[in-house]
């Protein structure tokens, strides 16, 4: 899992923010500029932002499009999620406990269907 870092220099919006609007339903860069204020002004963190909206679990490297995948297919649990994608079930390589960092959004995007 990512440490937290600053991504918008110019509003000092850091990675942490980002993905807490993710947990709330941002998909988008706009939807992110609205929740969390980056200022989208540059093309170097659209690429970024781009990066980290298409991924829900870094542990795993699941990307958004499969965990949608796998709710559309029937998956309406973080726990069905986990076993048809792998995401959520990461182990902190250094404590080796359950990762469980990006479960809260596995669950948002069950909730939101995408
Ligand atoms: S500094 Fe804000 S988007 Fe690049
Ligand atoms: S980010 Fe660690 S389990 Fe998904």
């Amino acid at each position: 899992m990512a440490k937290n870092r600053e991504i918008c220099t110019t509003n000092k919006v850091d990675y942490l923010s980002i993905r807490k609007a993710m947990t709330s339903g941002a998909r988008t860069v706009d939807e992110l500029a609205e929740l969390t204020g980056v200022c989208t002004e540059c093309e170097g963190c659209k690429n970024e932002l781009d990066n980290i909206l298409s991924s829900v679990c870094g542990c795993k490297k699941v990307s958004l499009e499969a965990v949608v995948n796998a709710v559309k297919s029937g998956a309406d649990t973080v726990e069905k999620v986990g076993e048809i994608t792998g995401a959520g079930t990461g182990v902190d390589q250094e404590t080796g406990e359950e990762c469980g960092k990006c479960k809260g959004l596995i669950q948002n995007i069950i909730d939101l269907g995408r």
